[in-house]
């Protein structure tokens, strides 16, 4: 039987006492919501939540009104939900394993994936693993399963290994964001939930209609499906992964879009290729470029140059850049690439760090108008 400190106030107080702690300890959580206020007689007993400083408010309230901390046990209310993970597992992990839950994950859809690398070198990690799994689907109520991150993204098709840990097995997932819905299969392709504000902020640039637009690594359509929602415009979107255009297809048919997207499996590099219908098709006549493969996106400047207008293209290039000063490294980088292709940066519109990538590099925006150099 364990006991837990209760507030005893006499009823007729007990208004003015909660009145009062609202005053003083204006946001912190005060009751212990896992349990029910119990009446006996003429008192009230108030369940207090376990990580309170109990001399520090008895301390406050002191000689204002009658009241006494006491260690009862607590009437568990039924049916008590969890509000957080660390609620959750507070009783099922011990203090040391308790500190180490992660404090954020990812959520696809109703899956989520969630690093726990922490775990990896105590007793008994799988079922550790399990147990936090098990605990963020109770808390999410909109959670099936749950995957561990067991790598980090690499290769071609930019994919990451994945564990699965608990719920349905299940990687393939509907996503909602920006009023836009994606099919995705977290196992053969890349989405990521983190670049949600990024993909807004260029959705809602000064897009014209009719526009010609190039989404060169299109993934399932993250960008191009939220640009076409929102834009009466021509875009042409590209992936080399086989399984991205066949998401991205079924993507284009679940959105209702203003604007026209037309999706096409092929290493991009091909648009070098004089010979290639598409080529020929995009070859100095595209408005505008999206380039998110931040890892390799100045590998593939001479296909923005031979695609983009030459009187001006406006260009959305993302990189991973080393950190200090990573803003302006990319930026140099992208100006040298642009050089050495006969082209150069016309104006900035907006560049600025994405996200922080690892400790010593970040990602990197750059929102840029281009053009060809002396207008050859
Ligand atoms: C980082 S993901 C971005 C996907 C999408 N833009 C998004 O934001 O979700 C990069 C994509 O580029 C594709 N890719 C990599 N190299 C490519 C190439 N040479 N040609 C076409 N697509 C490529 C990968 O298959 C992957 O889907």
């Amino acid at each position: 039987m364990i006991k837990i400190p209760h507030i005893k106030v006499k009823k007729v107080n007990a208004q003015g006492l909660i009145k009062l702690i609202k005053k003083h300890f204006k946001n912190k959580s005060i009751f212990n919501k896992k349990y029910e206020v119990i009446e006996k007689e003429e008192n009230l007993y108030f369940p207090l939540n376990p990580h309170l400083n109990i001399k520090k408010l008895a301390l406050k309230l002191k000689e204002q009104i009658p009241f006494k901390i006491i260690f009862i046990e607590g009437k568990k209310r039924l049916n008590y939900k969890a509000q957080s993970l660390e609620e959750e597992l507070e009783n099922k992990l011990p203090d040391e394993l308790l500190e180490l839950i992660p404090q954020s994950y990812d959520i696809i859809g109703d899956i989520v994936i969630v690093e726990l690398d922490q775990y990896n070198s105590i007793n008994y990690p799988k079922i550790v693993k399990k147990k936090i799994a098990n605990a963020i689907i109770k808390v999410n109520k909109n959670i099936k399963s749950v995957y561990e991150k067991q790598s980090k993204i690499t290769g071609t098709y930019r994919l990451r290994k994945l564990k699965y840990l608990a719920g349905i097995k299940k990687p393939q997932t509907i996503h909602k964001e920006n009023h836009c819905v994606f099919k995705i299969d977290l196992e053969k392709v890349f989405f990521s939930p983190r670049l949600n504000h990024e993909r807004k902020r260029i959705s809602l640039r000064n897009i014209k209609k009719n526009e010609l637009i190039v989404d060169l690594f299109a993934g399932v359509g993250a960008f191009s499906i939220i640009i076409a929602k929102n834009h009466d415009v021509n875009i042409y979107a590209f992936d080399i992964n086989p399984f991205a255009i066949k998401l991205l297809e079924k993507n284009i048919k679940l959105n209702n879009l203003k604007g026209k997207i037309i999706p096409i499996k092929m290493n991009v590099k091909n648009l070098l290729n004089s010979k290639d219908k598409v080529s020929d098709l995009l070859k100095n006549n595209v408005d505008r470029v999206v380039m998110n493969l931040p890892e390799k996106s100045l590998d593939h400047i001479d296909v923005v140059c031979h695609i983009s207008k030459k009187t001006g293209c406006i260009l959305h290039n993302y990189q991973f850049s080393e950190k200090p000063n990573s803003v302006k490294k990319a930026i140099d980088k992208l100006q040298t690439e642009l050089h050495k292709n006969r082209w150069r940066l016309d104006s900035i519109k907006h560049a600025k760090v994405v996200k922080s990538y690892s400790p010593k590099s970040d990602m990197i925006v750059i929102d840029a108008l281009i053009i060809k150099s002396n207008n050859e």
